[in-house]
């Protein structure tokens, strides 16, 4: 099946060799773009991850896109696009590589290196102008022990993935984030009938963990993290049993 057809979400498809950043880049060329164009780097040279932090890689190590939609589902439900796309890379990475990966609330794709669960991926998603959204996939591939930008990452690579090939990598990917998104979209984009948020909790390790929550006006919250909510919220029980929701823009620290 070829990425762009007629009719399907792929409708542009640019690789460069060399940008700052891909997401950057899609924002600021949103407006003259439409939905579904995909842009890709070699090399970013100022990444970009969530909550102001930067996302380095070697040029060539890993894939590093960014997507532009325009969903035509209520705003209220656009939460959920960066965990649907959680969970179309996990899929679809999985099925090309011969890895598994899990899910960490909210964003980030998970691999098992040495027993040991290591970030190889994030997502990073942002708004742009009323009816669109770029959402920023990267993922570590080939990197090796010692080329990892912090000790605790992982890669495909580290975990063992059958084939670490880019290419095969990317195409896979972006079919499973088209499908994830035909059918969310076909469900007016309730995560409940398109059975994401049952997917997304299936693949989610942070559930069942202790985890700590800063929360806004410097309050914070220690419990267990038993549920994902409607809205795609962690939802978080602390010892007097009550339960909070816990937004993608609260940090979320996992304690041992
Ligand atoms: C995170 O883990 O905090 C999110 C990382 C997102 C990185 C990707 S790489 C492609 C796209 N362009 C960027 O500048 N960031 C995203």
């Amino acid at each position: 099946r070829a990425l762009i057809r007629p009719g399907g979400l792929w409708t542009s498809l640019d690789v460069v060799e060399r940008v700052g950043s891909t997401n950057s880049d899609l924002v600021d060329r949103a407006a003259e773009l439409g939905e579904g164009a995909v842009l890709v780097a070699e090399e970013q040279t100022s990444g970009r991850g969530r909550l102001d932090r930067s996302w380095t890689a070697p040029p060539r190590s890993g894939l590093f896109l960014s997507v532009l939609l325009k969903p035509c589902v209520p705003v209220a439900r656009w939460g959920w696009l960066p965990l649907l796309t959680g969970v179309a890379a996990a899929t679809g990475l999985a099925r090309a590589a011969g890895a598994d990966f899990a899910l960490k609330w909210p964003n980030d794709l998970m691999v098992k290196v040495g027993g040991e669960e290591r970030k190889a991926g994030g997502i990073l998603a942002e708004r742009v102008g009323g009816d669109g959204v770029v959402i920023g996939i990267g993922v570590n591939v080939t990197l090796r022990e010692d080329e990892l930008p912090v000790p605790q990452a992982g890669s495909l690579a580290l975990a063992n993935a059958v084939s670490t090939d880019r290419d095969p990598l990317l195409r896979a990917l972006l079919r499973s984030l088209e499908d994830w998104y035909g059918v969310w979209r076909a469900a007016n984009g309730d995560a409940r009938a398109s059975r994401l948020q049952e997917t997304y909790a299936a693949g989610c390790s942070t559930l069942g963990l202790t985890v700590r929550a800063e929360l806004p006006g410097d309050r914070s919250l220690i419990g267990e993290a038993v549920a994902i909510d409607g809205d795609g919220r962690l939802v978080v029980t602390t010892p007097d049993g009550r339960d909070h929701p816990v937004g993608a823009g609260d940090i979320v620290h996992l304690r041992p």
